[in-house]
């Protein structure tokens, strides 16, 4: 919404929301998230045209167009549970902007919503007999965290949905004309709602689809002799499959990926696909099955047992670049070295804060360093799980120094210079590489 402020003057936009705080942190300079770049489109465009309120009935009233981005986790009671998506935000939003609106709107799905939640919506808010018609569309968010504001300010394209009606095609342009302001037409995709709303689901899949698949051929790697950076750049060579997103780690974390495929599954089983519900599963349990090899590979590497031997975590954040700590590996990490009963140290620059509360109801020694040299400081080993830069250029001859030998670091991110790291007296093991060990 910021972003849509900035690029249109012409524009009034508010932001609404029932938490207080979060709303009085908008209009401060400590802004609730986390993004490079975003306080200053911000700056430009509050007081301006941006505004930030928590009167949501005069939000809704006063607006011709609503994008609705509530949260939508996965259900985790009842029908469904672990899969499905919980719609009760939703469902509250849409009830509510049909008890406060005075005229006809135009409601945009911005949160990521399993196929066909716009008809449900649209017959919530149609059956009023107020005479009011309401337009729901489906505009799905397709930026990445840590790049947001770049992702919106040059996007690959903007995708907007309709019922394929007069009254919809009308409110479809009305949307495509706010985003023509800087984004070139022909970036415009426009579709029935329908698609739009699975093309969200289906292109977080198919990118959490590659990076499962090159995880799965990382453990291929690690038993054979190749190295799958190279097979990696090798494919990735082929215009067809392209070079991006093929990055092998400790797995796939943030608060989509994950999500948005187990309610394609579950949409999936719903109208009998179990076949396609199987396959897509599988991308999830390959993430699953990646996080628990890493620290499989640890234990086996350090003598099969790492009870009471100091573990340090280089990373909580879900990647780098942002505090967002949702789905991380970096807990599925620190849950089984728990469950080893290591004594883990946990790091992160921006996610410290995060990784307390995620971690707040494991059993077991767990501590928090803000200081990466202060974590290693004693431990049999390190492990990167963020690809922070600032864990590249840190002076390892100096951590080595202060650690046990022998000295393991496992790098979950391939981030490191192995090595020379292994020159210096580590035994090193990347994902998916020969392992480096003088031991
Ligand atoms: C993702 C989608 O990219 C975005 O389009 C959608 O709107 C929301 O979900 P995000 O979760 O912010 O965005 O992060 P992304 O950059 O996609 O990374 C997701 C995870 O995959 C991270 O844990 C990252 O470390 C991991 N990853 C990514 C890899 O392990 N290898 C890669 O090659 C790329």
């Amino acid at each position: 919404m910021a972003v849509i402020a900035d690029r249109c003057p012409h524009v009034d936009v508010t932001v609404v929301d029932i938490n207080e705080r979060r709303i009085a942190a908008w209009q401060g300079d400590s802004l609730p998230i986390y993004e490079p770049g975003l306080l200053d489109v911000v700056r430009r465009a509050r007081g301006r045209n941006l505004f930030f309120s928590t009167d949501i009935e005069a939000g809704i009233r006063g607006a011709d167009i609503i994008f609705v981005s509530v949260n939508t986790p996965t259900k985790t009671f009842g029908e469904g549970a672990g899969r499905a998506a919980d719609l009760q935000y939703w469902e509250k939003t849409a009830r509510q902007i049909l008890a406060s609106a005075t005229s006809d709107k135009i409601v945009v799905e911005k949160s990521t919503l399993p196929v066909r939640t716009a008809e449900a919506m649209d017959r919530i808010l149609n059956s009023n007999d107020r005479g009011l018609h309401f337009e729901v569309l489906s505009n799905p968010e397709f930026l990445a965290e840590g790049t947001a504001v770049e992702d919106l300010e040059q996007p690959d394209r903007v995708l907007i949905g309709s019922r394929e009606t007069p009254a919809g095609g009308r409110a479809r342009r009305a949307v495509a004309d706010l985003y023509a302001a800087w984004v070139p037409r022909e970036r415009i995709l426009e579709s029935n709602v329908w698609s739009a709303e699975l093309s969200k689901l289906t292109a977080n899949a198919f990118l959490a689809q590659r990076i499962s698949s090159i995880n799965s051929i990382s453990a291929l790697c690690e038993a054979t002799e190749a190295d799958v950076d190279e097979v990696a750049y090798a494919i990735g060579a082929d215009s067809r499959i392209g070079p991006r997103f093929l990055k092998s780690g400790v797995g796939f974390g943030g608060s989509c990926f994950r999500k948005d495929i187990l309610n394609l599954v579950y949409i999936s089983q719903s109208y009998g696909l179990d076949e396609v519900a199987r396959y897509w599963e599988g991308v999830v349990r390959m993430n699953e099955w990646q996080e628990a090899r890493f620290v499989r590979r640890m234990l086996a590497t350090m003598f099969n047992t790492v009870a009471g031997k100091r573990i340090a975590l280089f990373g909580f954040a879900f990647k780098a670049n942002t505090g967002d700590t949702r789905e991380a590996p970096a807990l599925a990490v620190t849950r089984h070295l728990l469950a080893e009963h290591a004594d883990v140290v946990i790091t992160d620059p921006e996610a410290l804060e995060n990784a307390r509360l995620d971690t707040a109801g494991l059993d077991g020694r767990l501590t928090f360093e803000a200081d990466p040299y202060a974590a290693a400081r004693g431990a049999h080993a390190v492990a990167v799980l963020t690809e922070w830069d600032a864990y590249r250029t840190l002076d390892y001859g100096r951590i080595l120094a202060s650690m046990e030998r022998p000295a393991f670091l496992f790098d979950g991110r391939n981030i490191l210079d192995h090595a020379k790291l292994f020159e210096m007296g580590f035994n090193v093991y990347p994902v998916g590489k020969r392992a480096m060990s003088h031991v």
